[in-house]
């Protein structure tokens, strides 16, 4: 992070955007439209928020019923559009319901494995669905647990849900089955939806297993209901579980969609945070469709023609986001990719971007430093020639793996969108348009309605120093509240600063308004991209019958951003061996998930605390990267940090 932070320090190229594209892009019409200049006068335009929101609805949704207020903004919480009556589906599926348009092409990682799914299809898959959610009685505000890899039968989920007013729930299939059972307990969840199992790196992950360990703790789902995606046998329970394709089939095709509320909640997505719990992060129907629906059209600039592939994982909120409700808000067609990167080869993106013709490409800056790594032979066989604009998202972009993608994938001609945005946020905040200037590494500015700054620890914005990235006002896509935890959201992002947002983020702003994203400010760890909590670590390892205490914190890689060490105390008579090193990751891996596994495991005898016993994982860290640890008198066992040397 120090490294990258210098040189991100010292980077000064500019990127000016091609003329071409500024002249055709989506949001140059809509300046035109309002008789805006430029960028800059658009965002000046755009601090009357509420004006600007407003505006951006209009060119999104179509209210059933029109609202009353833009805002309403108490206690921290922001209510959009008040009065609407409304429902996501109606923009993402019912107004394309006769299109014969293709919403996704798929790719099973098998190679071969294609389906293209139209908006006439999708639309009626979900009505199937949703039809015989309603026979097993799912209603408004339920809650659905949705336990799948990268199939089309999870948008399908997912809408579904929506369109019924239940509340879905989607948890990243690489997460274990207790990750699993602790959401859906968390939720109270009244069914959930899986798969036989799927494939990933050429094998198969036998997910129906994982969901019924999780079922076994999990007495509020009353059924389960099971795709059958490889046709793997799997274990059945005749009391709750129910294939997909069996209680679709008869189904009718129709299906009223529940008018809503604008402000119902349409998803819990649960991420993490500074305890050992993860977080359901609240979003609703209407303002996250303003705002994930926008933030698509004038970033990524999509238009009717273009390919859009955001290659996340609809587990996360990229995935839901960009994957599932903006795209189809539009009518735009995506491809979804089940498989790994490098399977069966290093090139199948580029493979797949050939084959499907993907005009936007929109992916983490892990997966391009990894193809860096793979090297440039991989790209030799294809031409990426249908490429237009590139986006980077889920942690900062070193200028290095900048300017990789910007010259080898997007052939020196596709602008890089660096989208810094959160689980929370729902949509971009801090990103480029395509008439935006860009420097390498910089998310740059706010997208127009949102305010952002950086303050110091006392609450003053700051310029060109590193402190709290913070999000000034409301904006439409912002989370709706922690479920049934009221307490945790005013604690996490409004107890620092009263008045506004706290991201969790250190940045800085440089002399022109750049934001540079350096990382979470501490206690959230960014492996791969993917957020966990060190404190999530720390239990799963503590939960271990041999250990007694641990810290975890991230040290820089070169792929991955970050990855996971962990300092242990073992519980007295414990032997240590490299076993134990390897029965430890694995006991994370179960308890959490493989992309939990620390990468190293060191055994120490102490761990430095304060007085009131608090482990102190910045001073860890600064010691064993060989930092400066700053003061330690004030430790309880300052001899502790010294010792960290011999851990072993
Ligand atoms: O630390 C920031 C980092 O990802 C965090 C949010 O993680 P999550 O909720 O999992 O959502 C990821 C996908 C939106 C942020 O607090 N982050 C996200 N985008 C960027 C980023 N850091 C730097 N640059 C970005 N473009």
């Amino acid at each position: 992070m120090e490294k990258n932070l210098l040189v991100l320090l010292k980077e000064k190229r500019v990127f000016e955007p091609p003329k071409k594209l500024v002249q055709e892009a989506n949001v140059t019409k809509w300046m035109k439209k309002k008789k805006i200049k430029n960028y800059e006068d658009l965002l000046k335009k755009a601090k009357d928020s509420e004006w600007f929101w407003k505006e951006a609805a209009k060119e999104i949704v179509s209210w059933k019923k029109p609202y009353k207020k833009v805002l309403e903004w108490k206690n921290h919480y922001a209510k959009w559009f008040v009065g609407a009556k409304y429902n996501i589906v109606f923009d993402a599926l019912e107004k394309h319901k006769n299109k014969k348009k293709i919403a996704y092409i798929w790719e099973g990682e098998p190679e071969g494995e294609i389906k293209k799914i139209s908006y006439k299809e999708l639309n009626v898959q979900v009505n199937k669905l949703a039809n015989a959610l309603k026979k097993l009685g799912i209603k408004k505000g339920d809650r659905i647990g949705i336990y799948l890899p990268m199939i089309p039968e999870l948008p399908v989920a997912m809408l579904a849900c929506a369109k019924l007013g239940a509340v879905h729930s989607v948890v990243f299939s690489g997460f274990s089955a207790n990750a699993f059972e602790e959401r859906i307990n968390d939720e109270q969840a009244n069914l959930v939806i899986t798969c036989d199992s799927f494939y990933r790196k050429g094998k198969t992950i036998p997910l129906k297993k994982q969901t019924d360990e999780a079922l076994l703790e999990a007495p509020s789902v009353k059924n389960c209901i099971v795709i059958k995606r490889t046709g793997e046998e799997v274990p059945w329970n005749k009391k709750m579980d129910l294939w997909w394709h069996e209680i679709t089939e008869k189904e009718s095709s129709n299906c009223k969609t529940e008018i809503l509320d604008a402000n119902d909640p349409l998803f819990i997505l649960y991420t993490s945070g500074t305890t050992g719990k993860p977080k359901g992060i609240i979003h609703a129907h209407g303002g996250y469709a303003v705002g994930t629906g926008i933030t698509l059209k004038w970033v990524f600039d999509l238009k009717e023609k273009d390919i859009w592939w955001c290659a996340a994982d609809v587990g996360w909120i990229t995935g839901h986001s960009y994957i599932v409700y903006a795209p189809l808000i539009l009518g735009a067609t995506s491809v979804m990719y089940e498989g790994a990167p490098n399977f069966p080869e290093p090139d199948r993106w580029w493979e797949i971007v050939d084959r499907h013709k993907v005009s936007v490409l929109y992916t983490s800056p892990t997966a391009i430093r990894m193809f860096m790594h793979f090297g440039d032979e991989w790209l030799e066989k294809h031409s990426l020639k249908s490429l237009r604009l590139l986006g980077s998202v889920g942690e900062p972009i070193n200028p290095e793996a900048w300017i990789w993608y910007h010259e080898k994938i997007g052939k020196g001609k596709c602008p890089i969108m660096d989208t810094w945005w959160q689980t929370e946020t729902g949509s971009h905040c801090i990103t480029p348009l395509p008439i935006t200037p860009l420097k390498p590494g910089s998310a740059t500015k706010p997208f127009p309605g949102i305010q952002a700054d950086v303050y110091d620890k006392k609450g003053k914005p700051i310029t060109n120093a590193g402190g709290e990235l913070v999000l000034l006002n409301p904006w439409p896509g912002m989370l709706q509240g922690i479920y049934k935890n009221p307490e945790k959201y005013q604690k996490t992002y409004w107890e620092m600063y009263p008045e506004v947002y706290l991201a969790g983020d250190v940045a800085r702003k440089d002399k022109d308004g750049y934001f540079w994203v350096q990382g979470r400010d501490s206690d959230v760890l960014k492996v791969a991209g993917h957020r966990i909590g060190n404190s999530e670590i720390e239990s799963a390892l503590v939960s271990h019958a041999c250990v007694a205490e641990a810290a975890v914190i991230g040290k820089p890689d070169e792929i991955k951003g970050e990855k996971i060490a962990a300092y242990v105390i073992l519980r007295k008579g414990t032997e240590v061996s490299d076993e134990l090193k390897k029965e430890l990751a694995k006991h994370v891996g179960k308890e959490i998930g493989k992309l939990a596994r620390p990468s190293e495991i060191w055994f120490v005898d102490d761990l430095p605390k304060t007085r009131s016993g608090k482990i102190m994982r910045r001073i860890i860290k600064a010691k064993v990267l060989g930092q400066d640890t700053g003061n330690i008198s004030t430790l309880s066992n300052p001899e502790a940090v010294e010792e960290l040397l011999d851990a072993k």
